[in-house]
Order: structure tokens, then sequence, then C-alpha cells
């Protein structure tokens, strides 16, 4: 089958457009927009970058092949997203808003082989406006969820509404390097079946502030860091401290990046591969099972910035 991704796009003629950080902190609240609502739902929308595009893109992308090639192959499967936002976004550079990871997942054509999906974020008002929207769309196996990445018994009774001899993909969209590898490890070992599709945000947070945590036990994102990567030496090791006094910070980072998938291999998820999304991020994934890292393969080999369709596997 072939179909058309689509994201709802539209123009909103209310963005101030180009909001630079500075402005951002009169104009948004937690990036949600104080300035203007959707002009689709009248709901509160997200302001983001341009590159956004990119990351939906290829989360779709990945859920269309995993969903068909699964879905016989499993008594059910199951679609959970950490940090959901309200579910649409709109480009500041542009003005144009689109949907978010959650609603397009939830219009994507595949949804109808998930048997229940569940949108977890920290601030209530986001989750209110997203389960509008899930209202909207007449869908009765999804619904957001407050929770928190940095509580595991929240998280753990979030779960506890999943089968769990199903298999279960969760997308993780943090803003930063914040969610502990904890988490990571007590997600792992609760499903049995999960494969992971995560947000790397290396170039807003890692590339500015590494090099200052690892120099200075003092410095305020190195607790962070060191909870987020899962490794309790990294930060002492002499060669890690030499790449921090280099001025080119991009090596330091991508040691980091190393270690980072040297744990995730270590708890079971053996098969990672990332894509990199502008110089902002890298979305990343990571399975137990040599399938998904065959599926991610093939779901990635259409560039967003070329293709702006989808072709869906029958
Ligand atoms: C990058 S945005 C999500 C964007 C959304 N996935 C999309 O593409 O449309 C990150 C979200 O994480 C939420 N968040 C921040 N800290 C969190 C935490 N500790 N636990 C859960 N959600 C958190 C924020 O409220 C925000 O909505």
């Amino acid at each position: 089958m072939k179909s058309t991704y689509n994201l709802r796009e539209r123009i909103n003629h209310k963005c101030i457009k180009k909001c630079n950080p500075e402005k951002r902190k009169e104009t948004t609240n937690n990036d949600i927009c104080k300035v203007t609502k959707s002009e689709l739902d009248r709901l509160p929308i997200r302001c983001v970058g341009n590159w956004a595009y990119q990351k939906i893109y290829r989360l779709n992308q990945y859920f269309g092949i995993f969903s068909n090639a699964m879905k016989n192959k499993w008594r059910g499967l199951n679609y959970i997203e950490l940090c959901s936002g309200p579910g649409r976004c709109i480009l500041r550079k542009t003005g144009e808003e689109i949907d978010g990871t959650s609603l397009s997942i939830l219009r994507h054509p595949s949804f109808n082989f998930i048997k229940k999906a569940i949108f977890i974020d920290k601030d209530e008002t986001i989750i209110k406006i997203l389960n509008k929207r899930i209202k909207n769309l007449s869908i009765n196996n999804a619904y957001g969820v407050i929770g928190n990445y940095n509580d595991i018994d929240i998280l753990e009774n979030i779960f506890s509404d999943l089968e769990k001899d199903f298999l279960n993909l969760i997308f993780i969209d943090p803003t930063d390097c914040s969610v502990p590898f904890e988490t990571i490890k007590f997600i792992k070992s609760y499903f049995k079946y999960v494969d992971f599709v995560m947000n790397f945000p290396y170039g807003t947070d890692l590339i500015r502030n590494l090099h200052g945590a690892i120099q200075n036990i003092t410095w305020p994102s190195r607790v962070k860091y060191l909870k987020f990567l899962g490794s309790n030496d990294f930060f002492e090791r002499k060669e890690v401290k030499n790449l921090a006094v280099l001025p080119n910070k991009q090596q330091l980072v991508l040691e980091f990046f190393i270690e980072y998938i040297k744990n995730l291999k270590s708890i079971g998820l053996k098969y990672c591969e990332s894509e990199q999304v502008k110089n902002y991020y890298m979305l990343l994934f990571a399975s137990g099972h040599s399938k998904g890292l065959e599926l991610w393969k093939k779901s990635q080999s259409i560039n967003p910035d070329e293709q702006r369709e989808i072709v869906f596997d029958d």
C-alpha cells in the first residue's frame, strides 16, 4: 500500500515567527506558545525548530514498518511515548503548524495494528490538551497520563495497564540529557519485549556543558550527565579529561555517545543505530533483537529532506 503522510500542515496567521531564545521567555511557557493557538483545533501548540519535522518523519517511518512487520507475529503491539508534548506543534521559522509525534502516530494508517497507546508527560496542562486532541480523533485505545521519567514507581504504575507479553515500542523525547539511565534499565527489565527510539539531544545540551561538567565537579549539569550516562567512572578517566580541555568539543561528545551505546548494550539492547537530526540531536534506536535493527535500517533509508512521501509495506 502506498500512502502520503499527512501532518495536517497549515499556516498559523498569528505566529510572530522567528522568536529567539530570549523572546521565547516571554512568548512561551514550557515551550507552549502564549501568543497563538492551533488554527486547526483552537488548542495550545508547542513552539519548535524546523528540524522537528525530521524527527516526526523518521519516527513515523519506523512505526509503519515495525507495526506492519510485527502485527501478526505477536499477540499484540503497544506504543508508549515518554515526553509526549501536547500533540501539535508550530515551526517558529515559518509559522507552519503540524501534528507532533503523538498525534502523528495516532493518525498513522498503521495505528490500527496497535492494541494500546499511552502518552506520558510530566506537565498536567500538556496532558489535558493532548487528551482533548485524542478525544477529537475518537480514538479509544490511547490516552495521555501524567508521569515523570525520574519516578520509576509512577512509570511502573502507568505500565501496569499494558499487557506484558505484547511487543512494545517506546519513544522517549526529552529536551535535554536528563533521562536517568536507571529509567532506561527499568523499562528494559519491566517489559519482556521492548524496542526503543530515543532522542539523544547532544547539540542543545552536551556540546555546551559536557566539558565544563568534566573539568569542574560543581558544574550544575554534572550530576544530571552522570545519571544519564550510567557510568560512574567516565568523568574520572584520563583520556576523557584530556578531551575536555580541547577547544573542539565534538570528540568529547562522541566519546560520551559511544559510552552510552556501550551501556545500552550491557543491559541487553545489543542492536543500536542512530540517525542524525540536523546538528541538534540523534534519534537513537535500541533493541534486543536483530530483526528490530533490520527494520530500523529499512525504515530510515529515505531521507526526510528529499522525500516527504512515506511508503508503507503491506
Ligand atoms: C521535546 S518535548 C516533546 C515533543 C513531542 N514528543 C513532539 O514531538 O510533539 C519534551 C516534553 O517532555 C516533557 N518533560 C520534561 N521533563 C519531563 C519528565 N521529567 N518526565 C516526563 N516528561 C517530561 C515536557 O513537558 C515536554 O512536553
